[in-house]
């Protein structure tokens, strides 16, 4: 699990145990998940490139630093939404590039609906955010989406990954690291996280 890196803040630890309770409303929810998105944020960005940039002080000249990469936030729809203002708070700069992907119930397989990527990436790093890293699907499909586009660096942030998930990632994925809050035991027979914290979208969206 070497390109995987969990959270051991104690506030991401205590923020994660509230999320997962069955009785924490989709304003709390959202609220956590935003929360917990800013501390990963903090996180998986630790490693940006700077440039050097020098800036004007009320007193004198400061050498000083400008991030050199151009970030790119790709939620995954619609669970992914709820991450992006978390780590807006940190780079209010960063672009925002959806891709609407669901789980068929059936298969658990991806379908695609919405992806309007223009033909040149406009980024050079993208994060891609999504609370759950269930079957591993729907991360791959979204890494396989920003590579054809012709993205070179990725990650995945998470806040509950399944062990199925990671597997999946990494053997499709190998050079795309994995920033989660918690790994979880294991799937159920319908492809939810166990002990996981439910459907993430319809507890956003208060559509359950
Ligand atoms: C959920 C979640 C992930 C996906 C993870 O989305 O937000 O995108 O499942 O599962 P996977 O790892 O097995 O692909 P869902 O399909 O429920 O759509 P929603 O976010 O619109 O509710
Ligand atoms: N998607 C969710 O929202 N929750 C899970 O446990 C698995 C996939």
């Amino acid at each position: 699990m070497s390109n995987v890196i969990v959270s051991d803040h104690p506030l991401v630890a205590h923020k994660l145990t509230r999320l997962r309770d069955k009785d924490t409303d989709p304003r709390n929810f959202r609220e956590l998940v935003r929360e917990i998105s800013v501390l990963l944020a903090y996180e998986a960005t630790a490693d940006l490139a700077l440039e050097p940039r020098e800036v004007e002080t009320p007193l004198a000249t400061a050498k000083g630093f400008h991030l050199k990469e151009a970030v790119g936030l790709v939620p995954i729809l619609r669970a992914g939404l709820g991450m992006v203002e978390g780590f807006w708070e940190l780079m209010p700069g960063a672009q925002v590039w959806h891709i609407g992907l669901y789980r068929d119930e059936r298969t658990l397989q991806p379908v695609e609906y919405y992806n309007k990527l223009p033909v040149e990436p406009t980024v050079s790093v993208c994060l891609i955010l999504d609370p759950m890293l269930a079957t591993g699907g729907s991360a791959v499909a979204t890494a396989d989406i920003l590579k054809r586009w012709g993205v070179k660096k990725i990650k995945f942030v998470g806040i509950i990954g399944a062990p199925e998930g990671i597997r999946l990632m990494q053997e499709h994925h190998p050079d795309i690291p994995i920033h989660l809050a918690a790994v979880d035991e294991r799937l159920n027979e319908h492809g939810y996280i166990l002990p996981g914290l439910g459907d993430a979208g319809d507890r956003q969206f208060g559509t359950g």
